[in-house]
């Protein structure tokens, strides 16, 4: 989340919370903001999207400071608010002269989104009513897709998300608008739920001990995938239909190649980050952050690990990216030799 009004004011707050590769093509890239003014998060909105594909506004964090000011969960009492925010910036990326047709600019090389991420209301009738007014009509609506985290501004990340409100939700809004679910999702194989996004799931079982040789990646029938996909203690078994895609946090910062169906960090997922980080402008601390994330035992049930917590305090003690490559090429060798 990059605070609107501090980027529209500040060059230092733009160079340090929005920087891109120039290197030939990116992926797809959405830039989420905080904001509680129209004409900031539009203005904001108007910086970014040349060398982004879309912005999201968030309506989820539930950080004390964040919603003092308005801003992230606090906004999920503010619907209006949040509905004009998100007119004003699909006007003002159309006055830029950008495609915000939704599904008709998809493939426009100027189609950018605008889009919204919640948490939902203790109370649910609140939070259809807030999808409702930020909707707005179906043949000209006001978001691209919806990403709803469903837990309330003060469950802990703890509790499992409320999939029945998650089930109801989809079900009222999914052929409205392309829902996404942020929450819990720690591997493609171990969701609390069936969807036929998810089938068949190619899942990667990880060798922690060498990359070098290719994962298998069984084709599941629809029914084993259904299987698998529901494999948590919970006795409902919850179906949800109408979801469009899955949005992961800290799955992801473990095991970056959680989307390619790896069902813990590979060795490989490692090389590449440390390709990039050798290239780009990522502050040391930064790449060893993330690495210690990597190396240890992720959030799903495959709890295999690429170095033992001993050696993830030696990597911690690496002092410059040198060390830290030598490092990690030695402990990869060593697992190469035992295997
Ligand atoms: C380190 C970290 C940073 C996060 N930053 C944001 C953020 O900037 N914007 C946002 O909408 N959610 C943010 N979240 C919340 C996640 O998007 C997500 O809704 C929540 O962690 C639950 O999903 P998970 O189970 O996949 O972690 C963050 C979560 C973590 C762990």
């Amino acid at each position: 989340m990059i605070l609107a009004k501090e980027f529209n004011r500040n060059r230092f707050a733009r160079d340090s919370d929005f920087t891109i590769s120039t290197n030939g093509p990116q992926p797809p890239t959405i830039v989420q903001f905080g904001a509680n003014v129209p004409q900031e998060l539009a203005r904001a909105s108007s910086l970014v999207v040349p060398f982004s594909s879309g912005v999201d506004l968030n309506c989820g964090c539930p950080q004390s400071w964040a919603c003092a000011e308005t801003m992230g969960a606090a906004l999920m009492e503010k619907r209006e608010l949040v509905r004009d925010m998100v007119i004003e910036t699909r006007e003002q990326l159309r006055r830029d002269g950008w495609g915000v047709g939704k599904d008709k600019d998809i493939d426009n090389p100027k189609g950018r989104s605008v889009s919204v991420k919640i948490r939902v209301h203790k109370d649910l009738r609140k939070t259809m009513d807030f999808i409702t007014t930020v909707l707005g009509p179906d043949q000209d609506r006001h978001i691209d897709w919806l990403t709803i985290h469903p837990r309330t501004r003060s469950t802990p990340s703890s509790t499992p998300i409320n999939l029945e409100a998650l089930e109801l939700l989809t079900s009222i809004f999914g052929d409205r608008v392309p829902i996404l679910l942020s929450g819990d999702v720690f591997a493609l194989n171990a969701l609390p739920f069936t969807s036929p996004l998810l089938t068949p799931t190619p899942t990667f079982t990880t060798t922690t001990t060498s990359s070098s040789s290719p994962p298998t990646i069984p084709t599941p029938s629809s029914a084993e995938a259904e299987k698998t996909n529901n494999n948590n203690n919970n006795p409902l078994t919850y179906h949800i239909p109408k979801l469009a895609g899955l949005m992961s946090a800290r799955a992801l910062l473990c095991n970056p190649a959680l989307y390619a169906g790896h069902t813990a960090c590979p060795w490989s997922a490692v090389e590449s980050f440390l390709n990039h980080a050798a290239r780009g402008p990522l502050p040391f601390k930064l790449v060893l952050h993330h690495l210690s994330e990597m190396c240890a035992p992720g959030m799903g049930p495959d709890k295999s690990a690429l170095l033992a917590r001993q050696e993830r305090a030696e990597m911690m003690r690496c002092g410059n990216m040198l060390d830290l490559i030598d490092f990690l090429d030695g402990k990869r060798e060593v697992r190469r030799d035992q295997f």
